[in-house]
């Protein structure tokens, strides 16, 4: 087994990054700008983690490739960490969101498009009842707040190394010593998230249920298939027995299909036929206007309905004055009925096995302690042997030094791999020749690595 050389690493990384700099003076002159106006040079504080001294600032995006305004052109692998698994601005979806635009934006009254989008997210995911917010986070809060006015209860269970956007209960994680505490780098938790939420390893089903049988669990909160500490696949059996434990212990299971989206049109919900109390679903659903959608089943909307007041409605902590506005809901119809369509699918995911595939094979003919796991149209390698079974392995086979030179080298080789982890989405747009220039690139990286 080859390990890596962390001085030789260094020294490389170090050459990547004055090629990065040399090669992007527009890029670096309106960084040092920014810094005069935005924290840290960057309008969001994720966008500092990109792997060069600076992000390559954007001129443009059109299908799969993203331009910078150093006149560099690149595959884009990461499509703003799912929100663009479209291809940057499809056509169905700017036509819709023009003529929108034109005949307002957002009223606070439903329009039929509300309708013909909910028709569709009810055939896909076989949810009867729909909700729509602005994003996949405020989704799974709303989702939250109605299992907890629903079960009077105050607890939420996630799995250890979870992501479900920013919701204060999901910032916890498994201590070495297997208590739960606060999740590294969590800022300013309203309350330690110990008091809200319990924590336990994906595949766990023991775990689940020792959770789970105080009867305090108001909800699980899980995406189907882990996306966001690599990709951590369910072992057999284990989807059925969180559905079995929670309707045991009264538990609403909350299914976050925001990245699991990639398995298909109907997530990977539809493709194992699962049944959860409440699905959502945002990110790439406006192709990157914002949207998100939540489902729910007929039980839970009566029990909703009970409880509803009507006075107080508009102030219960569920809602957003723009949620569900004429324009995002212009986008996801377009979206939903011309772009990611089943044909799209059949497409996008033989590319992700393609990618797969030339990943593998420099992993197998360097013999690299390394493996690489796909889920529908998503793929992504990791620094172990073997596919991580929960949220642990897969955090402890992150390297973050070893991942930056990589994501740097791709960058300087006209590549972007979503800054989080190594993770590569593919788009309707995206083509044979943009996964081989990357199984070129990936395996020049490793070279320079090892050779
Ligand atoms: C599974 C999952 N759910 C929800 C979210 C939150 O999405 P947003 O940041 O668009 O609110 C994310 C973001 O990465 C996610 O990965």
């Amino acid at each position: 087994m080859i390990t890596i050389d962390r001085t030789r690493l260094r020294s490389r990384m170090q050459r990547e990054q004055q090629r990065f700099i040399d090669e992007h003076p527009k890029s670096k002159a309106l960084f040092e700008r920014a810094g005069k106006s935005l924290l840290s040079g960057v309008p969001m504080n994720w966008m500092r983690k990109w792997a060069g001294a600076f992000p390559p600032f954007v001129s443009e995006a059109q299908g799969a490739h993203v331009y910078d305004v150093d006149g560099r052109r690149y595959v884009d692998l990461c499509l703003g960490d799912t929100g663009a698994m479209t291809g940057h601005s499809p056509l169905a979806t700017i036509k819709a969101v023009e003529e929108q635009a034109h005949r307002g934006m957002t009223m606070m009254l439903p329009s039929e498009d509300a309708i013909l989008v909910a028709e569709e997210l009810q055939k896909r995911f076989r949810q009867p009842y729909w909700q729509f917010a602005l994003t996949a986070t405020d989704a799974n809060r709303f989702c939250i707040r109605l299992a907890r006015h629903i079960t009077g209860r105050s607890k939420v269970l996630v799995f250890n190394w979870c992501y479900h956007g920013t919701v204060d209960e999901t910032f916890i994680t498994l201590q070495p010593d297997g208590t739960a505490g606060s999740r590294r780098g969590n800022i300013g938790p309203p309350i330690d998230p110990v008091v809200t939420t319990k924590v336990v390893e994906f595949n766990d089903r023991s775990a689940l249920e020792q959770a789970l049988t105080a009867g305090d669990v108001a909800c699980v909160l899980a995406e189907p298939v882990m996306t966001n500490v690599g990709i951590v696949h369910p072992q057999p059996g284990f989807h059925e027995q969180m559905r079995k434990l929670t309707q045991k212990f009264g538990t609403l299971l909350i299914l976050d299909e925001t990245h699991t989206i990639c398995t298909g049109p109907g997530g990977y919900t539809r493709a194992e036929n699962l049944e959860p109390d409440m699905l959502v679903f945002g990110k790439p659903i406006g192709a990157g206007v914002p949207g998100a959608a939540y489902g729910f089943t007929a039980e839970v909307a009566r029990a909703i309905a009970a409880r509803d007041h009507l006075e107080d409605c508009d102030v219960g902590g569920i809602g957003g004055t723009l949620a569900g506005n004429a324009l995002s809901l212009a986008a996801m119809r377009a979206t939903l009925g011309n772009v990611l369509t089943s044909k799209a699918f059949e497409r996008m995911i033989p590319m992700a096995e393609r990618w797969r595939n030339g990943v593998q094979k420099t992993i197998d003919d360097f013999h690299l302690p390394w493996s690489v796991t796909r889920l529908g149209c998503r793929a992504e390698y990791l620094f172990s042997a073997r596919p991580p079974k929960n949220g642990a392995e897969a955090h402890s086979a992150m390297d973050f030094e070893l991942e930056r030179f990589l994501h740097l080298y791709c960058i300087n080789h006209g590549i972007l791999l979503t800054p989080f982890h190594n993770m590569a989405l593919m788009s309707p747009a995206t083509e044979e020749e943009d996964i081989d220039h990357h199984s070129h690139v990936f395996r020049e990286a490793v070279k320079e690595l090892i050779s």
